[in-house]
């Protein structure tokens, strides 16, 4: 492993906060986690950062930041049905995808291009257009960082749920994942359950090619290109409510969008209620909220943590004056 003091975390974060840490360990091999064991890292404050795609940095961080950058992917098992494969917490994310399509893997074409690693995949059940990680992950494995003890918890172990995982609950600080097991079809199968890819696709022949050029050029049509905007994607979640609190909510507001989540709760779309609270598109100072998609808050260069805050604050304030719903972020600020 190799240790920094006083490390800048600017290329760290696609908000591309000019932010620090006090330690920064970019971790070479999992079993490093023995040495930082013997450090005491684990015993103060600490973070894993993966790179950055999802966190805000609002101040130094007085602590050390753990950045894993083993990389690796094996494949475990294989028939003629599916592969398993074993990926390195440090694997970028863009990279695993295009190896999943080189080699004609399916399952997770649909989450290409979203920026991170894979170790931090998990963490949050990364989802997009229909697809979440979780339908594809087998286990995960890691360690615990107050014991150094190893664990591989398999799918159903993890609580994966909408933006959410045991990593974010009971194991949050507690857990470093070093690997993630991934078991993909090599039977030829798409999932088109997202209403634009759907209706695009229906004028091209299907394939891995195909749906993923789709993907991307609906990606980029609502999402910054993070060389040109600081951002960390959506900002906040879709909030889930109860169906009879619709029900009240379509009597004001009888346009709003909604999916099912179960027989009592559905999920709305928070970037339309912060569309309807006025703030798609609005800037204040070197902050705002993206023009084209009202969940991304953006730095539109040199934003200060204050500025990215107030703007996020506001934001939260005034889908609750016009909802009563209550926004969290799906962010991590620091
Ligand atoms: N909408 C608006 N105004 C907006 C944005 C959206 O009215 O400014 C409406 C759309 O018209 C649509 C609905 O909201 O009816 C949903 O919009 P969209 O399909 O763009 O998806 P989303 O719910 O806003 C989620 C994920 C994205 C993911 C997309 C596509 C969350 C928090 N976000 O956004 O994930 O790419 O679905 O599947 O669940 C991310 O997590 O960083 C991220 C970008």
């Amino acid at each position: 492993m190799i240790a920094y003091k006083n490390y800048s975390l600017k290329k760290l974060n696609t908000f591309g906060m000019d932010s620090q840490c006090a330690i920064f360990i970019a971790m070479e091999d999992p079993t490093d986690v023995f040495k930082l064991d013997k450090a005491h890292v684990f015993e103060h404050p600490h973070y894993i950062l993966g790179s950055g795609s999802n966190t805000l940095f609002t101040k130094r961080f007085e602590g050390t930041v753990i950045h894993p950058v083993f990389k690796g992917i094996e494949i475990k098992e294989e028939t003629d049905d599916d592969v398993l494969l074993r990926v390195a917490a440090g694997e970028t994310w863009s990279d695993f995808i295009d190896y999943c399509i080189q080699n004609q893997y399916y399952g997770l074409e649909n989450l290409i291009g979203i920026p991170g690693l894979v170790g931090s995949a998990p963490v949050q059940n990364i989802g997009a257009y229909g697809v979440e990680v979780k339908d594809c992950i087998d286990r995960v494995e890691g360690y615990y960082t107050n014991t150094t003890q190893e664990f591989i918890l398999a799918a159903a172990q993890c609580q994966f749920g909408y933006r959410n995982s045991l990593f974010k609950n009971g194991l949050k600080g507690k857990a470093l994942i070093t690997y993630v097991w991934f078991r993909l079809s090599k039977k030829e199968h798409y999932n088109l359950s997202y209403k634009a890819l759907a209706d695009e696709m229906e004028h091209q022949e299907l394939s891995l090619k195909s749906v993923t050029d789709c993907i991307l050029k609906i990606r980029n049509s609502k999402l910054p290109n993070l060389d040109e905007i600081g951002c960390a994607g959506s900002f906040f979640k879709n909030p889930i409510i109860l169906r009879s609190r619709l029900a009240e909510l379509l009597e004001n507001f009888p346009d709003l969008t909604s999916y099912p989540v179960d027989d009592e709760y559905v999920k709305l779309a928070a970037g339309q209620l912060i569309e309807k609270a006025g703030w798609k598109g609005k800037r204040v100072g070197n902050a705002g909220v993206y023009d084209k998609q009202a969940l991304v808050v953006v730095n539109y260069g040199n934003a200060t943590a204050e500025e990215i805050t107030n703007v996020y604050q506001a934001v939260i304030q005034d889908v609750y004056a016009m909802f009563d719903i209550l926004l969290s972020p799906e962010v991590n600020i620091l």
